[in-house]
């Protein structure tokens, strides 16, 4: 309650609000010193990452005996979560119900906006308050660029305040995607992440699980990245400023066969046209970024493929008979990387650890 009172006091309207650096606005969107909405990959810094990791690692040794399971299933059973998933999604929204259920939030669902009384003309602002008005927490996915941020901001200036967590909004951000991505480095590495080189491959333009996965490369030292895309779909500006800022190197190629070569980490992408204006993806040969099967040759042998999946046809079937492909055990890191991240939230990580 305090804390709606001084956000209320100081903070300028939304217009006046979203355009501002991420740097200024997170701030706003944390409580006692924790991350309390979680929106940018940038809220993330090494010293948090690592104790979300490490909390990941014990609710998956902790669960395995029905007695860690109870356990942990009583933490946050008090709580429960609204997960609002306006775009399709299939891992991301079981990834986050499980998490929630390994930690004890009970869920409720929306995952289709034609069932939900914004068809009577509500807009989904009035919609997503009344969200806070029966549950704790808010899970959502959007596919309106600052929406999820905006309830967030919405969210904190009304009398009862709920955490809000981003399950990838427009072809912005994807902050618990980046999560689990590094996770899946760290688990890969034995949590030595410096100095690797990390090869982001496909519709970087578009993806916004690269754009979320290079802003979270600064919390560790030495990194190299190469993003290898065809030339209409490359990285946007705004995120190679970032990494020019941070002092992060980076080379921009259509050369993925060079690439792969010194990579520690090939992060595969899909082609993301459903947000083409006019068909223009099919004008596009995307079959230079596939990773084939012949491929596996070619790349270093503790080198990991990675993907956010859903895949379709860019990484070839049979590479998943490898122990170098990564992107099935990167999935089920999700769940564990988001369960940390709520009982993050909620303040009992310290009970699992
Ligand atoms: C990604 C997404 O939704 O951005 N999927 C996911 O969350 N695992 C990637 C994609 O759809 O290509």
């Amino acid at each position: 309650m305090q804390r709606t009172q001084e956000m209320t006091s100081v903070q300028p309207d939304w217009e006046n609000f979203y355009p501002r650096p991420v740097s200024d606005k997170v701030p706003f969107f944390n409580k006692d010193g924790r991350v309390y909405d979680c929106l940018f990959a940038q809220q993330f810094n090494r010293d948090l990452l690592t104790l979300l990791f490490r909390t990941a690692d014990r609710l998956r040794e902790v669960t395995q005996h029905k007695d860690g399971a109870d356990y942990v299933s009583g933490l946050l059973s008090d709580k429960r979560a609204m997960l609002y998933f306006a775009q399709p999604s299939t891992r991301t929204f079981m990834s986050f119900l499980n998490a929630c259920h390994v930690i004890g939030v009970k869920t409720s669902e929306i995952r289709d906006t034609s069932t939900s009384s914004e068809v009577k003309g509500e807009t989904p602002e009035d919609t997503v308050r009344t969200f806070s008005s029966y549950v704790d927490m808010i899970i959502m996915r959007h596919p309106a660029p600052n929406f999820v941020e905006k309830t967030a901001w919405l969210m904190n200036r009304t009398g009862r305040p709920v955490p809000v967590v981003n399950g990838g909004s427009g072809k912005d951000q994807h902050p618990t995607q980046a999560l689990l991505d590094v996770y899946t480095l760290y688990r890969s590495f034995n949590g030595d992440l410096d100095g690797r080189h990390v090869v982001m491959v496909g519709d970087l333009k578009r993806g916004r699980t690269v754009r979320s996965l290079s802003y979270l490369m600064k919390n560790y030292s030495g990194i190299r990245l190469s993003f290898v895309s065809p030339k209409e779909f490359r990285m946007e500006p705004d995120i190679l400023e970032f990494l020019k800022r941070h002092g992060i190197p980076y080379e921009e190629t259509e050369d993925f066969k060079g690439a792969m070569r010194t990579a520690d980490a090939i992060y595969m992408t899909r082609i993301q046209d459903e947000h083409d204006k006019a068909g223009e993806s099919k004008a596009v040969d995307y079959s230079p970024f596939y990773f084939k099967r012949e491929h596996l040759k070619d790349i270093k042998e503790n080198c990991i493929i990675m993907h956010p999946l859903p895949r379709r046809h860019e990484i070839d079937v049979a590479v998943d008979a490898d122990p170098r492909a990564m992107y099935w055990r990167q999935e089920r890191n999700g769940m564990w990387a988001r369960a940390a991240l709520i009982a993050y939230i909620f303040g009992v990580d310290g009970k699992i650890r």
